[in-house]
């Protein structure tokens, strides 16, 4: 019976040979899958919250001066006790409105991969700083788009919302939990709540699915949401989904 089966896959199915052969995981299987989000096999080191805060005081809060430009801006009601800013982006903020305004996107990560190789992006921290040399351990600048961190304060929230995108409403941004309190929830309409903890990185679709954000805690809430090529770092991702 083994044999001929063996006998009949060499002679008769080539094309179950071939798919047998030739079958392999794709990077956009798996970013288009719907899948809210994917914990990624990857781990924040512990840093000391002098470090943290550093890296937030550093970053620059252009996302004020960026929303303050479009004819609607986000009700204010949407967010509370939430502040975005951006810690690896467009170098020159004067060089940066001409070009958001000509578009009209409200799209960020999408926009600054349009124009990542046009005009100057930087780190907002040093070259020695531990959050950015984490960061360049497994992403190098340039796969990189945009890097910012968002922090939400005690009994802060974010309404109920899906974000815009240009691009594929697919698994996109890398979420990293830096600080994440006890009281702190991530949740995905009809999927339940992120199993996030502190430390974990998850790469998340928020242009599909409608998410929120609680703070119910006593301490801010940190995140950093890099932006980059995930080519890059396919094989990461795709370890972390045979994990999963
Ligand atoms: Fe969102």
């Amino acid at each position: 019976m083994t044999k001929k089966l063996l006998n009949d896959l060499s002679s008769e199915n080539s094309l179950l040979n071939d798919l047998s052969r030739e079958n392999s995981l794709q990077l956009d299987s798996i970013l288009s899958s719907g899948i809210p989000w994917l914990k990624l096999d990857l781990e924040i080191p512990k840093f000391p919250i002098e470090v943290l805060n550093d890296a937030v005081e550093s970053s620059v809060g252009w996302h004020g001066q960026w929303d303050s430009h479009y004819a609607q801006p986000d009700p204010s009601s949407q967010t509370n006790s939430w502040d975005g800013k951006v810690l690896f982006g467009p170098k020159n903020w004067n060089e940066w409105t001409p070009k958001i305004l000509s578009d009209r996107i409200e799209d960020e990560p999408g926009l600054a991969k349009k124009y990542r190789r046009d005009l100057d992006f930087a780190w907002h921290i040093d070259v020695d700083h531990p959050v950015r040399k984490w960061v360049n351990s497994f992403l190098d600048d340039d796969a990189i788009n945009l890097v910012s961190y968002y922090v939400l304060g005690p009994q802060g929230y974010i309404q109920p919302h899906y974000d815009d995108t240009t691009g594929n409403r697919w698994l996109n941004k890398m979420y990293a939990a830096v600080a994440w309190p006890d009281g702190c929830e991530f949740g995905f309409l009809d999927w339940g709540n992120a199993p996030i903890q502190e430390g974990d990185v998850f790469l998340i679709n928020n242009y599909q699915h409608p998410h929120w954000v609680i703070n119910r805690g006593t301490q801010p809430r940190i995140v950093m949401d890099i932006n980059c090529d995930l080519t890059k770092i396919q094989d990461l991702i795709k370890r972390s989904f045979l994990r999963r």
